[in-house]
């Protein structure tokens, strides 16, 4: 890596990482597109390749919605592409290995089309190893941009097609927040949308505080309005996304306004259901469940990671809360909405996991009967606090133990959707089911997926069907007439 690329990378740094608290924030617009860039798709089309969470599916929204104001059109084809770009997700090592198979794959295409434009951006363009590994193997990389840095695409792009170097803009330090970015969603009925960004919770063997920088929330007013006009649009649904949504407002200097409050605010908007993700058990607070025991479009359904049930493996983790301070919360919440269903993330084979450790947490799952829960083995990501402990697991232990966890979520999961046979749920009918035309499916407030007959007019709106068929992981019923959802608010 040449000195002038050096300048914007630092890698991974925990020490100067924590002192980052104390900037202000400042909330910029998103300018227009430049005058000689607008027109500078025309004719021609673009494919994104999303990795990662829901956070990366909504930056490509975003990146659409800039590209298409530059003229470009999407395009499912990679040979009919002009623009093809990877948003990454840095997680764990077997999403980074998918990134560098596809970019392997793609030099064929790059070699026989040598006027395209292929770009990485999203979370392993924040990470110096990646970036220094593009630059040294994959030359056929024309362009390469940080997550902090998507409002600047039309500029980027811009030297990317001008230049015969690689083009690199990832700045380091996360920036502010800008507003009034174009967004292309991919879906009319469910929209996702930022309630804030980044991460400051440091949990010792996570890359998103590093990749997606200090946390910084929008503001409730731009918030607000945005879910109005989605709702005015005839969206059904909106998802809040944050990688920490309880810490929502924390960073407000102006104002004493946070989750709960917003969450509350959001009950009086007349959109039918609002969802959040992803919670973090430590600042979940009870105003919130307060709030959220109001229901109305505040659904019934919490991810709430819990990741370990063994207190010293907590401990290493960083998580700041016991397994005990866990169950008070959820016995909390399941106090306050008897029918809530929670969801879960789980680490297995933390460094140096011992088989009586990992009984907690297979004991925690009983205890608290997730509706379903992602499970991941641990992967060492480098720079993180984790990946300097000492690991004396054995692999084949760690998949074991995945698989043991894995066959008890499914009992648990059966059971849990074996209670709502005969039930009435209320459906919000999303199109035909990828199997059989014939179905319609669709999803509950609670988010499970379920499929049913019925007539193709109620794909849009909701419907109650009867649950006759439980499965593990999908529901299976009957219709018996269509939902009105009481929109309340403006
Ligand atoms: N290894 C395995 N799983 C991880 N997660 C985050 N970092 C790692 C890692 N290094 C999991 C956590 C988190 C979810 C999004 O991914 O369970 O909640
Ligand atoms: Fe990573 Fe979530 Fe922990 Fe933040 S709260 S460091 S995103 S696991």
């Amino acid at each position: 890596m040449n000195e002038e690329m050096r300048a914007f990378f630092t890698p991974p740094d925990l020490k100067a990482a924590k002192q980052r608290r104390r900037r202000e924030v400042s909330v910029l617009e998103f300018d227009q597109i430049p005058e000689e860039m607008r027109a500078i798709g025309q004719g021609k089309k673009y494919m994104i390749k999303t990795y990662g969470c829901q956070m990366n599916v909504h930056d490509s929204e975003t990146i659409a919605g800039i590209l298409e104001q530059m003229g470009y059109e999407p395009t499912e084809s990679e040979e009919s592409a002009a623009v093809i770009l990877i948003n990454t997700c840095a997680i764990r090592e077997n999403a980074e290995d998918k990134v560098f198979g596809e970019i392997g794959r793609l030099k064929t295409l790059k070699t026989e089309k040598p006027e395209l434009v292929l770009g990485m951006c999203g979370c392993m363009s924040q990470e110096e190893s990646v970036v220094n590994r593009i630059l040294q193997k994959h030359q056929h990389v024309d362009l390469i941009f940080g997550t902090h840095n998507i409002h600047r695409l039309p500029h980027l792009l811009k030297e990317a097609l001008m230049s015969k170097e690689m083009v690199v803009e990832v700045w380091s330090k996360e920036g502010d927040i800008v507003e009034n970015l174009p967004k292309s969603r991919q879906d009319g009925l469910k929209a996702w949308v930022n309630i804030m960004y980044g991460c400051d919770k440091f949990c010792t063997y996570c890359i998103v505080p590093f990749t997606r920088g200090k946390e910084r929330s929008r503001r409730p007013e731009d918030v607000l309005a945005e879910v109005r006009e989605l709702a005015r649009k005839g969206y059904q649904e909106v998802t809040l996304l944050g990688q920490n949504v309880n810490a929502y407002g924390k960073d407000f200097t102006d104002r004493d306004y946070r989750f709960g409050d917003l969450m509350d605010d959001m009950h009086k908007v007349g959109i039918p259901r609002v969802r959040f993700t992803t919670s973090h058990p430590r600042d979940f607070d009870d105003h919130l469940i307060e709030v959220l025991a109001k229901r109305g479009n505040l659904v019934e359904h919490i991810h709430l990671p819990a990741q370990s049930g063994n207190n010293a493996i907590l401990k290493i983790m960083g998580r700041k809360y016991t397994r005990e301070r866990f169950l008070e919360l959820v016995s909390k919440i399941k106090k306050a909405i008897p029918d809530v269903v929670l969801t879960t993330d789980i680490i297995v084979g933390y460094p140096g996991e011992t088989e009586e450790q990992f009984e907690d947490t297979l004991s925690l799952m009983k205890e608290v009967e997730f509706d379903s829960a992602f499970t991941f083995i641990y992967s060492p990501r480098e720079g993180t606090p984790a990946a300097k402990m000492k690991d004396d697991v054995p692999q084949e232990v760690k998949k074991e133990r995945l698989h043991r966890l894995n066959r008890l979520q499914e009992e648990i999961s059966r059971r849990k959707n074996e209670a709502l046979r005969d039930q009435v749920v209320e459906v919000l009918v999303e199109g035909e089911s990828k199997k059989d035309p014939d179905v319609l499916s669709g999803r509950t407030r609670t988010n499970k997926l379920v499929n049913f007959r019925g007539p193709k007019h109620l794909i849009g709106g909701f419907a109650h069907v009867r649950i006759t068929e439980p499965r593990t992981w999908t529901l299976r019923g009957e219709w018996v007439g269509e939902a009105s959802v009481e929109k309340v608010g403006s």
